[in-house]
């Protein structure tokens, strides 16, 4: 049920799981739908991934944080059971967000090896498809599955291919599953190219913020939007996304930093 009231945030009463939340991008999207007032679950394969969030200053100024769980949620088994814990432990979740894996580059097509092609290609591809299993028939009708995927998916990049290949099959997933559920479920991908994270610790003006990638993904969770495909190369492209969203969404804001840098 959703508890929000005019003056609350916009996703309060609201639940969402975000796969991948302990890496460099998904830590925006645990706190922006944590600062949006969302109970938040982040399943992590090691307790080492599930305490870099857990202890990190800036996630733990932000009470109440999200909720761990370690265990296997990339194969199609542990992607269900996972979907089946969090159902009987928490309740309905509403929202998914997917931003899993990691970059790599390093020789032309026909110098990738087999071990490479299966960690970039394979595993990351299928931990998507079995999130995307797993939760499609578990969300709430009004909720969303949002796939967080990388722009060498839809421009090649030499030395990337992997990768590249990679992230232009989640951009399909997503088209097919969107055309397949019609109506019946909301489906996004969000498409970023270079992007500015805070545990990099520098800031570029041509790299679209993360921040703002996590401001769309609040948009599309609360507002009534049907399943889309969002690029954001350009810092505008996410201006633009979030203008014509429409949408009258109130985002708290959520800096990046804590209390006492806030202050400083
Ligand atoms: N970094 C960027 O600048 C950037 C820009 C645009 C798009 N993206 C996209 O954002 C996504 C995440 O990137 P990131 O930089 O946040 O990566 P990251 O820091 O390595 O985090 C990715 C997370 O995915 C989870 N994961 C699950 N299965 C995985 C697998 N087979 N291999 C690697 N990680 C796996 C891991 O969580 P657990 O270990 O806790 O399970 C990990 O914390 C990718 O799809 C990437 O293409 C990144």
């Amino acid at each position: 049920m959703n508890e929000e009231t005019e003056s609350s945030p916009p996703l309060v009463g609201r639940r969402t799981v975000v796969l991948g939340g302990t890496g460099s991008v998904g830590e925006h999207f645990v706190r922006a739908h944590l600062s949006a007032g969302a109970d938040v679950i982040v399943p992590s394969r090691t307790e080492a991934r599930a305490a870099l969030l857990r202890d990190d200053p800036v996630v733990r100024s932000l009470q109440p944080g999200p909720r761990m769980l370690v265990g296997d949620y990339v194969s199609f088994a542990g992607a269900e059971s996972t979907a089946e814990v969090i159902l009987a432990e928490h309740g309905p979740v509403d929202h998914v967000v997917a931003t899993l894996g990691s970059w790599w580059s390093g020789a032309p097509f026909w110098g990738v090896d087999e071990t490479t092609w299966q960690r970039y290609f394979i595993e990351v591809t299928s931990a998507y498809a079995a999130a995307a299993r797993a939760w499609l028939p578990r969300l709430s009708p009004d909720g969303t599955l949002q796939l967080v995927i990388g722009a060498s998916g839809v421009v090649p990049v030499p030395g990337a291919s992997v990768i590249s290949m990679a992230q232009s099959s989640l951009v399909m997933m997503r088209r097919v599953i969107a055309e397949e559920a019609g109506d019946a479920r909301r489906v996004f991908s969000i498409v970023l190219g270079n992007l500015n994270l805070r545990r990099r610790g520098w800031r570029r003006p041509d790299f679209v913020d993360a921040d703002d990638a996590t401001t769309l993904s609040v948009a599309l969770a609360h507002g009534a939007q049907r399943s889309a495909e969002f690029v954001l190369r350009r810092p505008e492209q996410a201006k633009t996304a979030l203008a014509e969203l429409s949408s009258d969404v109130r985002i708290p804001a959520h800096s990046g930093r804590t209390p006492a840098e806030d202050a400083s």
